[in-house]
Order: C-alpha cells, then sequence, then structure tokens
C-alpha cells in the first residue's frame, strides 16, 4: 500500500483529547502519514517518518474533515418561493414540505440521483467529508424506500424520515399513517436504513405529536434502527426529553428548550445538534449555545441541508454563524463540526486525526481554523483529494 507524508501543514486539528493542546489538539508545523484510507502517523515535522510519496501543502491548515450529522439531499423541486415569503414575513411552520414531497415522487431515479450527487460533490468543494441523509420526501412505502436507496448509494449514514409530516393524501386520517410508517413503510425501509428519525413539532400541524413520536421511534428501534430526532424547531415540546429517555443519539435543532431540557441533555450521552443555517434562513432565534455547553451537553454542529429552512451546504457558513451569533468561540465551533457531529453519528473514525482514523481531512486556503469564521462566505476550505495527488 502506498504511503504519502503530508508536509507543509502550518496547524493540524487533530480533536484528540490526548494531545493535550487545548479542545482541538492542534499541532503547529505539522505532518500526518496516510496509509490507504487510513491515518498511520501524526506528528511534527521534524520528527516524521519517510513515506513513498510526499505532499507538500504550503502552509495551509489542515482538519479533519467536516462532519455533516443532519441532512435532506433527496429531494426534486423549487422552493425559493416560499423563502421570499418567509423573507416578507410568512413564519415557517412545514407546511411547504408537502411541495418537495409532490416533486420528489414526480421525479426519476436518474434525475434524483444526479440531484444527489451535485450536491454531495458542493459539499467536498466545501470541506465535508461525511454526510447523513434522510429520506422523508417521499412518504410512501415505495418512494420512502426508492429515497434511501439512492441516498445509500453515497453514504452508509442512511436515515429513515418517514415521519417527516403527514403527507397531504392521510390527513383526514393521521392514525392510519402513523399505523403505515410503523408498519410497512419501515419493514421496507429498515433494511436500508442504519437510524430512523422523527419531526417532533407539536406546533407544527403537519409535525407529529410525543405520543405520535414515541410510538414511531420506538417501532424504528424495535426494527434495529438507531434513533434521531427533530425536535424544538418551532417551539418547546416534547421532544428533548423523549431523545434523551429513549437513548437518541442526537436531537436536532435545540431552538426552544426548557431547563429541564437542558438538565436532561446534560446527563445524557444524547448530542444536541444545533443547525444555525435553518435560524438564519428561516429569520429565526438562535438556539443558546452557551447555556448547553455551559451545562455540560455534547454539541454537535449541522447544516440541515433542505429546500424549505436552510437550502444551503456549507459547514463553514455554519461555522461563522454558531460563532457571530450563538456565542461559540471558533475552537468549539470547529470541534462541534467534527468531532461533535461525529460523536452525533456515534462514530469514532472521523472527526478526529489520529493513527487508525480515515484520513478524511479538509485543508484551508489559510494558515488556521480561525480563518472559517473570520472570512464568512469566502470558499477556503475542500476536502482534500488524495488520489488526486501528484
Ligand atoms: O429539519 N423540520 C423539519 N424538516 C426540515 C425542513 C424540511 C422542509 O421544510 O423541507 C428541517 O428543518
Ligand atoms: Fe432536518
Amino acid at each position: 500500500m502506498t504511503s504519502i507524508l503530508i508536509t507543509g501543514i502550518a496547524e493540524l486539528v487533530t480533536n484528540d483529547p490526548e494531545r493535550e493542546s487545548g479542545l482541538l489538539g492542534v499541532i503547529g508545523d505539522a505532518a500526518v502519514v496516510v496509509e490507504g484510507d487510513r491515518i498511520a502517523w501524526v506528528g511534527t515535522l521534524n520528527t516524521a517518518p519517510d513515506a513513498d510519496r510526499r505532499q507538500d501543502l504550503g502552509g495551509r491548515a489542515l482538519l479533519p474533515g467536516f462532519v455533516d450529522s443532519h441532512s435532506h439531499l433527496v429531494f426534486a423541486g423549487d422552493r425559493s418561493a416560499e423563502f421570499a415569503a418567509r423573507m416578507a414575513g410568512v413564519p415557517y411552520d412545514g407546511g411547504g414540505i408537502a411541495v418537495s414531497v409532490e416533486a420528489t415522487r414526480a421525479a426519476s431515479d436518474d434525475e434524483l440521483r444526479l440531484l444527489v450527487s451535485a450536491r454531495i460533490r458542493e459539499m467536498r468543494r466545501q470541506g465535508t467529508t461525511t454526510v447523513e441523509i434522510k429520506s422523508g420526501y417521499g412518504l410512501t412505502v415505495a418512494d420512502e424506500a426508492r429515497a434511501l436507496r439512492l441516498a445509500g448509494e453515497f453514504t452508509s449514514e442512511t436515515t429513515f424520515l418517514g415521519a417527516h409530516v403527514v403527507p397531504p393524501e392521510a390527513r383526514r386520517d393521521r392514525a392510519a399513517y402513523v399505523d403505515l410508517v410503523c408498519g410497512e413503510m419501515l419493514a421496507a425501509c429498515a433494511p436500508l436504513a442504519r437510524w430512523i428519525d422523527v419531526f417532533c413539532e407539536p406546533r407544527s400541524p403537519h409535525a407529529f405529536t410525543g405520543e405520535e413520536s414515541r410510538r414511531i421511534l420506538a417501532a424504528g428501534r424495535d426494527a434495529g434502527l438507531e434513533l434521531r430526532v427533530h425536535a424544538g424547531q418551532l417551539g418547546v415540546g416534547p421532544g428533548v426529553q423523549l431523545a434523551v429517555e429513549l437513548g437518541a443519539a442526537s436531537v436536532d435543532h435545540c431552538t426552544h428548550l426548557t431547563s429541564q431540557d437542558i438538565d436532561a441533555l446534560a446527563g445524557s450521552p444524547t448530542v444536541a445538534t444545533l443547525l444555525p443555517g435553518v435560524e438564519f434562513s428561516t429569520r429565526s432565534r438562535y438556539p443558546d449555545a452557551r447555556a448547553l455547553i455551559d451545562a455540560g451537553v455534547r454539541g454537535a454542529l449541522a447544516s440541515d441541508c433542505n429546500p424549505g429552512t436552510c437550502y444551503s451546504s456549507s459547514i463553514p457558513f455554519v461555522i461563522a454563524l454558531a460563532v457571530r451569533e450563538m456565542g461559540m468561540t471558533p475552537d468549539e465551533a470547529v470541534h462541534a463540526a467534527t468531532a461533535g457531529s461525529a460523536a452525533a453519528l456515534r462514530r469514532t473514525d472521523i472527526g478526529v486525526v489520529r493513527v487508525g482514523a480515515r484520513a478524511d481531512l479538509t485543508v484551508l486556503e489559510a494558515p488556521s481554523h480561525l480563518h472559517l469564521p473570520y472570512r464568512p462566505g469566502v470558499p477556503i476550505a475542500s476536502a482534500l483529494d488524495l488520489t488526486a495527488l501528484p
């Protein structure tokens, strides 16, 4: 197996707690050896071993690739008019999801595959090396299974979200739709997914109540899926406590939380994933990241890339928002978008640069990670393509 020695790393973010150099485990003037798809050695340049090939990054910063632990990439259609209406004052309530459902059902497999692959390329160009992808714009047995099959062509982090909203044709009988999600739809989708998620949001007439969510998540768990939950997006609700009680890996949004929610999260391994691109794109108040961090809650940042509440695939943008709008330090934000979001996916092989981890790396056109929030909107981050190295 060919080994590659990467040099010219002005700053290496390792996220390795054993390094004892701050939250990010930073090494200055660093080197990394990669063998195949794994990290084989990490340290300072002056102690680096030899390798078959060398790649000089010329004084750039190198980070663990961004882990986007929350996205909805399998969709067709356009909702830019809904965004414009929102900027004119129309609030978001989840009703627009039906527009994407109609367009997604009408699209062919090849059309959807092209859309997903273009969105993933867009993510890699901005430094994302792992992405979780949810279904949720099919909402029939066949359309949900198709979305997961397509998502599975691009990632192993696939999430069944048949409980995104009650589709328009099922509105007269919500209970029958919940039965379908827990029965035939789950049976078809469980073999295609790692995770199950539910949009638990009693404030939205389209989403699911605490009791409905509990049934759906329990059925998913019985079918062998691991749990994640959308909760606290539009108002406080039962979703955070439910996620903690059922042992979900992550509860996402967490924009509206009670102090009991924060206490429950602090005493649990459930990660709180914040999605500030949503608050930006829905012009809503941001989650109180400081309260969560100060309470000791494990936190993550992700894009939530979707056609309704945040059509941005950019983790650098999310990091800039987290620092500027949520009071996170640059170190906390970078950690949350790498190690934090890896934890939200229960992964220990990504989000960290240490021997044995995946060689998923992101390089900056800058000497330090501080430039991520310092240079918002500037495309300085990209996934390091080791296959393209000379
Ligand atoms: O995470 N909140 C539920 N689902 C998405 C939005 C989906 C849409 O509006 O299309 C979210 O924000
Ligand atoms: Fe979402």
